[in-house]
């Protein structure tokens, strides 16, 4: 398979993995207009960050969870003067590509700066897919071959689904001799076996009743189809002038002879009452919208570039506050065709947040459950992505509310210091939390437990014995004191172990050694 290249990869190849954990700060939850100190736990999340550092915090919780993933990266147009930088170049990503790919950084070209950015943020982001997850990634021309490249690399080519093409503009350009009207978004299944596109909902109008047929409205389609099918020519009597049908020329009728009479029995042909009307076939509403229809690779009607600009300003009083957003009509397009009403939506950048308003859309129409996660490095992930979605949750201009929740978070410190202790700023609690997803990937219960339980998953207790500067040990003496919940299995974290093995092995005892045998993601 042909590879992709370029200045840098050797440096970024691995990066992923060596992205330091932080834990994430709760700064406030918002519910309906009103904002709580307490995190109010709906699932939907927004993180201020750099997104490689706040996709390695969702791992505990989110590896193999997400269901869809919508990403609108900077398309790398060498634009510096939107709200974010669109050349690889903000002070943030300038500071980290010096850090990680180390001097030569200063000879890379936008390009070679796009696909290091890219590269570990997409292995992140691959962990994150649950196994029938997917992952849909906006973007134009500048860089749209090289992505295709690293999605094969990265995702797998055969797990590649679609190339969507969206129209986003509808009248001509005349500053350019080329009216560029679409951009792309690429879409890869985590494993093509476990993944298939939805159908969309039949939208037609034309459903009628007119003989009040107590199935319901239909519309009348053609018996006929194209080519010639020698099995599928015979006669049609009309019933009411005996007049006689066979397929138009070069053409079939669209049912074998029996199928044709069972549809005649059950009133599904309908004749005309007189003259040569071709015989047609009735096509019910709850048929048809049962069955949906495949989506097509090209989206022409689903709002464009100015309608979400449009959309933007009236949630913000007509302010123009960013330059490239997409509009909600388009993303609840994608998570239509790819989830279900309790799916978890990832957005990394989030941008004005059109992904949560998308997603609180379509929770309000269908009922649903859907959760969403946001990712924004800029300073304005509270005051336009974070304030749009209150927006949206509240009601603005002639909209109604959708109602939902969020909370907010920002970055915090390193669980692992330098010299890979634990660092202890971050709070025992962090800690405790972190070591119980590590082993059980399930959501720890902050209150209920007192230290050093942590509590009992799957016929299992885990206990982490940690004193912030004192060695701990785990010994006849610690078991008595601290283990008091009866179990099949025991995990045990500790400095020092000094009970003997086969007593371990009777009581089916399992010691870890702080920090070294604490899961690093
Ligand atoms: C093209 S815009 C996304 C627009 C969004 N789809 C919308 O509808 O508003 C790209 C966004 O990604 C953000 N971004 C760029 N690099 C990032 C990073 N490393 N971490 C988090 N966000 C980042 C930019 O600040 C910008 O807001």
């Amino acid at each position: 398979m042909p590879t992709l290249n370029w200045i840098g990869k050797d440096k970024i190849i691995n990066h992923h993995q060596e992205v330091p954990y932080k834990v994430l700060n709760h700064e406030y939850g918002f519910s309906e207009n009103r904002k709580t100190n307490d995190a109010i736990e709906s699932g939907n999340l927004i993180i201020n960050g750099d997104n490689l550092e706040a996709l390695k915090s969702l791992l505990p919780q989110y590896e193999g969870k997400v269901n869809c993933i919508y990403i609108d990266p900077p398309y790398n147009t060498g634009n510096e003067s939107w709200v974010y930088n669109d050349n690889v170049n903000s002070p943030q990503i300038k500071k980290w590509l010096g850090k990680t790919v180390g001097k030569e950084s200063e000879d890379l070209t936008r390009h070679d700066k796009w696909l290091c950015m890219m590269y570990p943020r997409l292995k992140l982001l691959h962990k994150l897919l649950a196994k029938d997850g997917v992952i849909f990634i906006s973007i134009d021309d500048n860089e749209q071959a090289n992505l295709k490249l690293m999605c094969d690399e990265i995702f797998g080519g055969g797990n590649f689904v679609a190339n969507f093409i969206w129209n986003h503009r509808k009248s001509s350009q005349n500053d350019t001799d080329v009216s560029l009207s679409h951009n792309y978004t690429f879409c890869y299944s985590k494993n093509r076996n476990f993944f298939r596109i939805k159908p969309l909902a039949i939208l037609e109008k034309k459903f009628t009743n007119s003989d009040n047929d107590p199935r319901g409205a239909w519309v009348a389609d053609p018996m006929d189809a194209p080519n010639i099918r020698v099995n599928l020519e015979y006669e049609i009597i009309n019933p009411n002038t005996n007049e006689v049908f066979l397929p138009p020329k070069g053409r079939h009728w669209r049912f074998t002879k029996e199928k044709y009479e069972e549809a005649l029995k059950n009133n599904r042909i309908i004749f005309g009452k007189t003259g040569k009307t071709k015989p047609q076939y009735k096509r019910f509403q709850f048929e048809a919208e049962a069955k949906g229809i495949n989506p097509f690779t090209i989206w022409n009607e689903i709002g464009t570039a100015t309608d979400a600009t449009k959309e933007l300003m009236m949630i913000f009083d007509g302010e123009k506050l960013f330059q490239t957003p997409k509009p909600s009509s388009l993303i609840e397009r994608i998570i239509e065709i790819s989830t279900n009403k309790n799916s978890i939506i990832l957005d990394s950048f989030a941008g004005s947040g059109t992904t949560a308003h998308a997603v609180l859309n379509l929770n309000k129409q269908d009922g649903g459950n859907r959760q969403f996660i946001l990712i924004e490095m800029e300073n304005y992930a509270e005051t336009i992505t974070a304030e749009r979605v209150k927006r949206v949750i509240n009601g603005y201009a002639d909209k109604e509310p959708t109602g939902g929740s969020f909370d907010y978070y920002t970055l915090g410190e390193p669980l692992f210091d330098e010299n890979n202790n634990l660092n202890e700023n971050v709070g025992i609690e962090k800690i405790r939390e972190y070591v119980w997803f590590t082993e059980t990937r399930i959501p720890f219960e902050i209150q209920e437990k007192t230290a050093p339980f942590l509590g009992s998953h799957n016929n299992t207790s885990y206990y982490f014995i940690y004193e912030k500067e004192v060695l701990t040990t785990l010994d006849y003496d610690s078991l008595a004191q601290y283990v008091q919940q009866k179990s099949e299995r025991y995990i045990i974290y500790a400095d020092n172990c000094l009970l003997p093995e086969s007593f371990m092995r009777e009581k089916n005892i399992e010691f870890k050694k702080i920090p070294r045998d604490i899961t690093r993601f």
